[in-house]
C-alpha cells in the first residue's frame, strides 16, 4: 500500500502556475481531460470566450454541440454568480464552465489556458472571483503615440491576466491623439511634432505629418473599445484640463490665458486653460459630447493634475473669477473649474473621475479620485465618502525603472491602506498601473516596463490569496512562455553577481537570481544573442571588461552586466602612512570628469576621507581626491553617490563610472581585492543644483558605511 501511495503522490500533478491565484483551486485526480478531434463545446449564449477557447486548442475543430454533455467543455451562466465570477471544473471526462457574465466566461478559458498542456488539461476545480472591481492599466499615447494594434496587443495582454480598466491617456502636451468633427483642428494643428526623441523643452508642434505622432479616428476608437468590450475592459478615456493640454491651446490660443500663443517655455510647465472665460468651457462641453458618445465608460478622466497656477495668478480674467464667485485662492479656483466639469460630465450620465489634485480647493460632489501623489489622497477621498483608484508613484508608476518599482516591491503592495476600515475601505475600487511614455517610444521598451511587474499587478487586484514572493516568482518562471507566445520582450534583470571587478582573480560565485537562470557571456556586448556563451565554459578574459547576461527562453538577451578582470595588477607598496587623501579642486562649468581632468587645479589640500567638506564653493567646481587605499578584506561593495558625476579608479582602472551630469544618485560595484594597499583616484564635478557625494563600503563583515578614515593614505 505504502508503495503504491508514493507512487501516486508522485504522479500528482504540481500545484499549476497560476496568476492572478485564484480564490481556491483544488486537484480532483491524476487523469487529466484530453482535447481530441470529436471534443465539442456547448454554450447557451454566444461568447467571445468561446472564440478565445479555440486558440488554445487550434489543432482540435471544437465544433459546437446544442447540448451539455461529456467529452465537451460546457458553458453555463449562473446567476447567482456576480460579474467576473466563474467556476472551472476539469474533470476526465468533460470540461464545465459556470460564469456570472462574459467576462467571467472569460476569465475561465483565460485560466484555462494557463492549466493547459499541449491537449491535456489537469482535472482541477476552481473558484474564482476578483478582489477588486477597478484592475487597471494606463497608458499615455501622448508623449509617445501608439498604434491602434499596439493598443489592441495591450488589451489582449490586460484580458490574459485578468485586467478590466484600460485607462487610455489621450491628452497631454506631447500631442491630442483623438480626432473630433467639432475641432478637426485639435488633430490638424495639435498631433504631430517636430522633436523626436523627446524633449519638454522641444516640443514644437506641427501640422505636418510627417513629423513625430498621430492621432486616432473616430473610428479606430470605436474599434479600440468594442475590441476591449469582448475582453471585458472598458476603455475609460482621459481628457487632460485644466493644465497638460499644450495641443489644444496651441491650436485654438484663446482657450489660454491671456491669449498666450507660444506656450511651452522651457519645462513642462506649459500654459492652462483660462478659468476666467466661458470659451474653455464651452470648448470642453463640445469635446466631452464627442467624448461620451464614442466611450460607454461610466467613468470619464478629466485629469486635473500638475496645473500651474501661476497662469492664473497672473490672468485678469482668472483673477475676475475670484472675486465674482467669492473664491479664496487659486486652489479653489481649480475646485471651481472642475465642479464646473463635473456638472457637465454628470449632465452626460457619467462619472468624473480625475487626479488627486482635484481634492484641492474642495472636491467635486460625486468624483471619484485616482491617488497617484502617495496614498494620502486617496484616503482623504475615502475618508469623505467618495469612490477612489489607488496608484501611487510608488508602486504603480511602471515608467519608472525596477530598481525602484521592482517586481517584488509591486507584489508587496495593498491598494487598501490600513487607515481605511469597512465601509470606508470599500471606497477602494481598486488599483491600477500607469504607463507614462516619455521615456518609452516603442513597444520594445514598453514591453519591457510593464512585464513581468504587470503579473505582480494582476495578482495584487484580483486575488485575496496569502503572498508569497518566493512561490510567486515561480510562477512568474513558469509564465514566461506564456509572454513569449505573445511576443512581449519582457524586462530580464542582469545577472546579480557579488563582484563585478576583479583583481587576480575570477569570479566564482554569481549570487542567484529569484528568476535564476544560466550566465551567458561575451566580450563584445553588441554581439548577437547567439554568439552569447555560457559562462564557465572558458577562461575569462583578462584586462578587459566583458559582459553577462541572461537569455529569455526565446534566446534573446536580458540587460547586460559589465565585469572587469584583471590579473596583472597587484597591491601598489604602501608608500607613506600619512593619513589623509590629497584633495584637489577646480573651479568652472564642467560637464564631465574629463573635463577638468588635463587642467591644472586652482588648488589642493588635504581630506581625511571623501566628501564635500572640501568644497571651494557653491556651484560649478570640480574635486580629485587621491592617495591610497588599504582593504582589509577581498570582496566589497563599493556604493559611489554623488549629484553630479563621478568616476573611481583603483591603480589606474576605472572601477564606477558615474560621470555626467546628474542628480543624486548611487552605483555600486563589488569588487573582489587581495589584501593590500591600491592606488585610489576619485573624481567629481558639481554644475549647479543640488550637489552629493559620498562613497560608502559594506563586506567583509562591514555593514555598508562611509569608507573609514583610517583606510585611506597619502
Ligand atoms: C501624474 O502622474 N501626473 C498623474
Ligand atoms: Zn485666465
Amino acid at each position: 500500500m505504502f508503495g503504491v501511495a508514493l507512487v501516486l503522490a508522485n504522479l500528482a500533478p504540481e500545484v499549476p502556475p497560476l496568476i492572478p491565484l485564484p480564490q481556491s483551486q483544488k486537484v480532483l485526480g491524476t487523469t487529466p481531460f484530453a482535447v481530441k478531434t470529436d471534443t465539442k463545446i456547448n454554450s447557451e449564449q454566444p461568447l467571445f470566450a468561446v472564440q478565445e477557447l479555440r486558440t488554445i486548442f487550434p489543432s482540435a475543430p471544437l465544433a459546437d454541440s446544442p447540448v451539455r454533455a461529456a467529452n465537451q467543455i460546457n458553458f453555463r451562466r449562473e446567476p447567482t454568480f456576480q460579474a467576473e465570477q466563474y467556476v472551472l471544473n476539469v474533470a476526465p471526462t468533460r470540461i464545465d464552465i459556470a460564469y456570472g457574465d462574459a467576462s467571467g466566461a472569460l476569465y475561465a478559458v483565460e485560466t484555462l489556458r494557463q492549466l493547459a498542456n499541449q491537449n491535456q488539461v489537469l482535472s482541477y476545480r476552481i473558484e474564482d472571483k476578483p478582489r477588486f472591481s477597478w484592475r487597471g492599466w494606463h497608458l499615455d499615447v501622448s508623449r509617445h503615440f501608439f498604434t491602434v494594434a499596439e493598443v489592441k496587443r495591450s488589451l489582449d495582454q490586460m484580458a490574459r491576466y485578468k485586467l478590466n480598466r484600460f485607462h487610455w491617456h489621450l491628452v497631454d502636451d506631447g500631442g491630442w491623439r483623438i480626432a473630433l468633427d467639432r475641432y478637426p483642428e485639435l488633430t490638424k494643428k495639435g498631433a504631430y511634432r517636430k522633436s523626436e526623441p523627446w524633449s519638454y523643452s522641444k516640443i514644437e508642434l506641427t501640422t505636418d505629418t510627417k513629423g513625430y505622432g498621430g492621432f486616432y479616428t473616430k473610428q479606430e476608437v470605436r474599434d479600440v473599445v468594442a475590441y476591449a468590450k469582448e475582453r471585458g475592459i472598458t476603455v475609460v478615456p482621459e481628457i487632460e484640463m485644466p493644465g497638460h493640454t499644450l495641443p489644444s491651446i496651441h491650436a485654438f490660443p484663446s482657450l489660454g490665458c491671456r491669449d498666450a500663443k507660444r506656450i511651452p517655455d522651457n519645462s513642462w510647465v506649459t500654459n492652462v486653460y483660462c478659468a476666467g472665460k466661458e470659451l474653455p468651457f464651452q470648448f470642453l462641453e463640445d469635446v466631452l459630447s464627442e467624448v461620451v458618445e464614442l466611450f460607454p465608460s461610466p467613468w470619464i478622466h478629466i485629469g486635473g493634475d500638475e496645473v500651474d497656477k501661476k497662469w492664473w495668478r497672473e490672468c485678469e480674467d482668472c483673477q475676475e473669477r475670484i472675486k465674482t464667485e467669492k473664491l479664496k485662492d487659486e486652489n479653489e479656483l481649480q475646485s471651481y473649474f472642475i465642479r464646473r466639469i463635473e456638472k457637465l460630465v454628470n449632465a452626460k450620465g457619467r462619472r468624473m473621475i480625475g487626479w488627486d489634485e482635484i481634492l484641492e480647493g474642495g472636491l467635486a460632489p460625486n468624483a471619484t479620485v485616482m491617488s497617484w501623489r502617495g496614498i494620502e489622497g486617496g484616503i482623504a477621498a475615502a475618508k469623505s465618502g467618495h469612490d477612489v483608484v489607488m496608484s501611487p508613484t510608488s508602486h504603480c508608476y511602471f515608467d519608472y525603472g525596477y530598481p525602484s518599482v521592482s517586481t517584488e516591491h509591486v507584489y508587496s503592495w495593498d491598494p487598501v491602506p490600513k487607515e481605511l476600515k469597512g465601509k470606508e475601505a470599500e471606497r477602494v475600487l481598486g488599483g491600477q498601473a500607469n504607463v507614462w511614455t516619455e521615456w518609452i517610444p516603442d513597444v520594445r521598451r514598453y514591453d519591457m516596463m510593464v512585464w513581468p511587474r504587470m503579473l505582480a499587478m494582476s495578482e495584487v487586484l484580483w486575488s485575496t490569496a496569502p503572498k508569497d514572493f518566493t512561490a510567486f516568482s515561480k510562477r512568474v518562471n513558469a509564465s514566461y512562455p506564456l509572454l513569449e507566445q505573445m511576443g512581449v520582450d519582457y524586462y530580464l534583470e542582469e545577472p546579480v553577481t557579488e563582484t563585478s571587478f576583479f583583481f587576480n582573480k575570477a569570479p566564482t560565485v554569481f549570487s542567484s537570481s529569484q528568476f535564476a537562470r544560466p550566465v551567458y557571456f561575451q566580450v563584445d556586448p553588441k554581439a548577437p544573442a547567439e554568439q552569447w556563451e555560457l559562462l564557465g565554459q572558458h577562461e575569462l578574459p583578462a584586462n578587459k571588461a566583458f559582459y553577462v547576461a541572461y537569455k529569455r527562453n526565446n534566446g534573446t538577451l536580458g540587460d547586460i552586466a559589465e565585469l572587469y578582470r584583471s590579473d596583472k595588477i597587484a597591491p601598489v607598496p604602501a608608500g607613506s602612512v600619512v593619513s589623509g587623501l590629497k584633495v584637489s579642486f577646480w573651479e568652472g562649468t564642467y560637464k564631465s570628469c574629463r573635463d577638468f581632468e588635463e587642467l591644472s587645479p586652482k588648488g589642493s589640500g588635504v581630506a581625511n576621507g571623501v566628501g564635500l567638506f572640501a568644497r571651494p564653493r557653491a556651484n560649478n567646481y570640480a574635486l580629485r581626491f587621491t592617495g591610497k587605499i588599504r582593504f582589509p578584506g577581498r570582496k566589497f561593495k563599493l556604493y559611489l553617490t554623488s549629484d553630479d558625476g563621478s568616476v573611481l579608479r583603483l591603480n589606474g582602472i576605472k572601477v564606477i563610472n558615474h560621470d555626467g551630469p546628474h542628480g543624486d544618485t548611487t552605483k555600486s560595484v563589488g569588487v573582489e581585492v587581495a589584501d593590500g594597499v591600491y592606488d585610489f583616484d576619485l573624481r567629481y564635478f558639481e554644475a549647479g543644483g543640488g550637489s552629493a557625494l559620498r562613497l560608502e563600503v559594506e563586506g567583509s563583515g562591514l555593514k555598508r558605511q562611509p569608507v573609514p578614515q583610517s583606510w585611506f593614505s597619502r
